[in-house]
């Protein structure tokens, strides 16, 4: 063999289901030989990554990048920055943008907008849209998945009528497409949210009122019926009710599911103190329903870890008036070490952690050559130094979403550098280039 371009040495890799002592030689951003030093090919440039660990690139498939007209919220480069930032090598972009990503128009605009300006690899969600020969072209084109929010109706799709739910969805079953769905029930959240502002009811408990778990619930059952009918399978966002993770243990073939680090760490109470930074749907719910979900996590009922990174400007969340809060947080630059920092305190091992932030993300989303290290992979690693402790400066954030319910946070773990196709991408807390590639989905090979 030649030289090749990397040689990324010194460090623990996570390499067929253990930490071993190796390098790992890059070539034209894949991985090409794993092994001890001596015996790998001469590379043009070396890494010692001395006492790190070395994770397969971290996949977050759930993160709105906002840009083209809510670039005031987050903009491609700022938001794949705070990605790697945050040690995620992949992310997945949701499509309820402006304009809405539903469209093979929308579609091409949204990615051609995103070129040359990722640090990190993207691929993008496109809502379901209500026209199949749209939706056939859309996956033609290479989106990763689609994304059905029940909470919300989008387009010109009737999430109240079953029938026009079923046959979307068998569309995704017949082109074998992965589905998100956001599983709120929009009929009793829009009926208790417009009653309480008819009442002028606008305290932060009335949120938490009009998203009650009877939403995720009824959304969910009334999802399942359909999806037996049809015998397919979706993917549940940010699950949030042990009410919820019971039915999905309990229907497996139907269902897979995600959960975010704030549905893990923080519990409705922390919303008096936090007040806006601390809205989002779905909301935050009780210590039980903490207690559950991480039952839940380690009985391998959830999949995923998604942080559902999803930034508004400052003046969208201070508001006394919740109905005038945006709901949803910056999540990007948290999530791994928050969860490092359960590592540490042994709530879970890192090999669940790299099976919940690479290797499912990758296989339930369909990313070929992501999720694993391995010879013909891709170059993509996450290296992370388990062992420092700092705190949580939302100030610093690469986001320009500059808060969060998690600061002043001490953690120990943190996201050291991130490699994406064989380039330094963020190192000790610097970002360089932005090596990201868009991430096209192959359903035809033609
Ligand atoms: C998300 C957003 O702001 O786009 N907000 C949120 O509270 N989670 C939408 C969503 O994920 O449902
Ligand atoms: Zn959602
Ligand atoms: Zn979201």
């Amino acid at each position: 063999m030649g030289t090749v371009d990397l040689l990324i040495t010194g460090g623990n890799i996570f390499w067929k289901n253990r930490f071993v002592e190796a390098s790992i030689a890059i070539d034209k951003g894949k991985i090409v030989a794993i092994g001890k030093e001596p015996n790998l090919p001469k590379a043009e440039k070396t890494l010692n990554f001395k006492d790190k660990i070395i994770l397969p690139g971290l996949i977050d498939v759930h993160v709105h990048l906002r840009d083209q007209n809510l670039s005031y919220k987050e903009t491609f480069e700022s938001g794949t920055m705070a990605a790697a930032a945050g040690g995620l090598t992949t992310i997945l972009d949701m499509p309820n943008n402006d304009p809405l990503t539903i469209s093979p128009e929308s579609f091409n605009m949204r990615v051609n907008s995103a070129r040359g300006r990722i640090y990190v690899n993207v691929g993008f969600y496109s809502l379901l849209p209500g026209d199949p020969t749209d939706f056939k072209r859309l996956v033609e084109m290479g989106v990763t998945a689609f994304k059905l929010y029940l909470n919300k109706p989008y387009g010109n799709l009737d999430i109240s009528n079953d029938e026009d739910l079923a046959s979307s969805l068998l569309l995704c079953k017949k082109f074998s497409m992965p589905i998100a769905v956001h599983a709120e029930d929009y009929a009793i959240i829009s009926k208790f949210e417009e009653q309480f502002k008819s009442l002028n009811l606008s305290n932060f408990n009335y949120f938490l009122h009009a998203h009650s778990k009877e939403a995720e619930i009824k959304a969910l059952l009334r999802l399942l019926k359909i999806l037996k009918n049809l015998n397919y399978k979706v993917h549940i966002s940010h699950l949030s009710t042990a009410e919820a993770a019971k039915i999905i243990a309990e229907n497996r073939d139907y269902f897979t599911c995600e959960v975010t680090p704030h549905h893990l760490f923080l519990d409705s109470t922390v919303i008096n103190r936090l007040k806006g930074f601390a809205i989002m749907a779905p909301p935050l719910r009780s210590k039980s329903d903490i207690t559950y979900l991480w039952r839940s996590l380690r009985h391998r009922i959830i999949d995923i870890i998604a942080s559902d990174h999803a930034p508004h400007s400052l003046a969208e969340k201070i508001s006394e008036n919740v109905w005038k809060v945006k709901p949803g947080i910056p999540g990007l630059e948290t999530m791994l070490p928050l969860m490092l920092d359960s590592v540490n305190k042994g709530l879970l091992s890192l090999n669940r952690l790299v099976e919940l932030m690479a290797e499912n993300p990758a296989r339930i989303f369909r990313l070929p050559f992501k999720g694993f290290i391995d010879i013909g992979f891709d170059a993509d690693l996450t290296i992370v130094d388990l062992h420092r402790k700092w705190l949580i400066n939302p100030s610093k954030f690469m986001s320009k979403a500059k808060y969060s319910p998690f600061n002043g946070f001490e953690v120990a773990g943190y996201p050291f550098a991130t490699i994406v196709k064989g380039r330094l991408v963020f190192f000790n807390g610097e970002i360089f280039e932005r090596a990201g590639e868009i991430v096209f989905s192959k359903r035809f090979s033609s």
